[in-house]
């Protein structure tokens, strides 16, 4: 295993470079063309002329406290005074109204809203009842939309899962991170392991789909510990489980340079890489295939937010520094420093359309994202494409015709694939 994992390694790194990041959205890579008013008038004309399914994305960017290793847009709901979160609250609401007004939107059905964060319970459940209770007046939400949260474990109190339960959520993703003790100490987290895991435990009895995040690459973490962090998972009888590359970010400099993780070389990328293959094999094997880049999952857990795309829904998303696209349009929000203090009803940082060659492109990048690629309704030159991510190891067929699957090289190198993939139809393949 150790040895077709290294294979796989060097076939990769033939094509793209060692030091992998998840896929990054179209902005990153050529900012944004249009300011803020552009922007709302784009989706606004844009939005007129789509219809069906859509799926919510909602930004609460507060936490309880900052963890040390984690390059999260978040800050702290300060306790003492709640001003900036109840101005974040009001922003968000009038963002919600803004977009609701746009004519149709409204009465598109929801298939989830997804909370993400930040900690989202953070700012307490009556502001959290409340922004739930907007969203459901102003959006087409009905008796099947999954109503989704990522949350840490500690605030999966009896008292928040009620809450939770009340308003119909029914799908929870828990930041475990690592159930070693000695590695919990090492990410500032509190709970013991099995208070954790009877956390996950009291949610499953709700009857929800549960899935968690556990981090690879973390100091003096060894391929035992993430399988024994997986089989305990999976006893457990969660549904999904994500695994995420500790990423080095602007705002965990310190917690990377103190663990000697600010720079990492090819060999300690390599190891990281083997210890990603080792966590994807036992998911794999235990009944968990990937869904998604980074994401394994038993059939209950769809992953819907992540998978929208797939589904041809667009992601309406609200919040500060949300991502979302309308049809051929994406567009990002501010920061949460401008975020309360914007001028007009969307705060905006800009927006963008594909261009023809990038429209050619989302098939295939849609698919690569899934990690779930079928042939159908792909052209020539994706196809091709494919085959040479095949003859890398990068793909590998599944036993469905017609269809690749994501391998766990595809899914570390799945960044610079991607960005290749962007770049097909233009005439300028950046990547090789
Ligand atoms: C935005 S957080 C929300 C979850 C929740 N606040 C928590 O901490 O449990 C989503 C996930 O991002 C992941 N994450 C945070 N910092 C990371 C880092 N430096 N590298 C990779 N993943 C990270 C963690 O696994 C975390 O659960
Ligand atoms: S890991 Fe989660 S709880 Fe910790 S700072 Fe990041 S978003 Fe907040």
């Amino acid at each position: 295993m150790a040895g077709d994992a290294r294979i796989a390694w060097e076939r990769a790194r033939e094509r793209y470079p060692a030091d992998a990041h998840l896929p990054l959205p179209r902005w990153a890579t050529r900012g944004l063309p249009d300011g803020p008013e552009e922007a709302w008038d784009a989706i606004a004309r844009v939005s007129a002329e789509r219809s069906g399914a859509l799926s919510v994305y909602v930004h609460i960017p507060f936490c309880e406290t900052r963890c040390p290793f984690c390059d999260c847009h978040a800050t702290i709901a300060p306790r003492g005074s709640r001003e900036a979160v109840d101005r974040y609250i009001d922003a968000l609401t009038s963002e919600i109204a803004a977009f609701a007004a746009l004519p149709g939107l409204a009465g598109r059905p929801v298939t989830t809203v997804h909370f993400g964060g930040g900690t989202p319970l953070a700012i307490g459940a009556e502001a959290f009842k409340h922004i739930v209770t907007v969203l459901r007046e102003s959006l087409g939400t009905h008796g099947a939309t999954e109503w989704a949260l990522e949350t840490t474990s500690r605030l999966l109190d009896d008292a928040h899962i009620d809450v939770l339960d009340g308003l119909g959520f029914k799908r929870i993703h828990v930041g475990v991170q690592s159930l070693q003790s000695q590695l919990r100490r090492i990410l500032g987290r509190r709970e013991q392991p099995h208070e954790v895991l009877e956390r996950i435990a009291a949610c499953l009895e709700r009857g929800w789909v549960v899935s968690a995040d556990l981090l690879y690459g973390l100091p003096g973490q060894v391929g035992a510990m993430l399988r024994e962090d997986i089989t305990m998972l999976a006893d457990a009888g969660i549904h999904g489980i994500s695994l995420y590359h500790l990423n080095a970010g602007p705002h965990n400099v310190r917690f990377m340079t103190q663990h000697g993780l600010a720079e990492r070389d090819e060999t300690r990328l390599c190891e990281d890489f083997m210890l990603l293959a080792e966590g994807a094999a036992l998911l794999e094997e235990l009944g968990f295939p990937r869904n998604h880049v980074t994401h394994f999952a038993r059939p209950e857990d769809a992953n819907l937010y992540s998978r929208h795309a797939l589904r041809g829904e667009d992601l309406l998303a609200v919040g500060s520094s949300a991502d979302g696209v309308m049809g051929p349009y994406f567009y990002r929000h501010v920061e949460l420093d401008g975020y309360g203090s914007a001028i007009g009803p969307v705060p905006l940082s800009g927006g963008g359309a594909y261009t023809a060659a990038e429209e050619r492109a989302r098939p295939l990048v849609t698919r690569l994202m899934a990690a779930e690629v079928f042939a159908d309704g792909l052209d020539d030159v994706s196809l091709a494409f494919c085959g040479e991510l095949e003859a890398t190891g990068l793909l590998e067929r599944a036993n469905r015709g017609g269809v690749w699957r994501l391998t766990t090289a595809g899914s570390w190198f799945s960044g610079a694939m991607c960005a290749e993939a962007w770049s097909l139809y233009d005439g300028a393949r950046t990547s090789r």
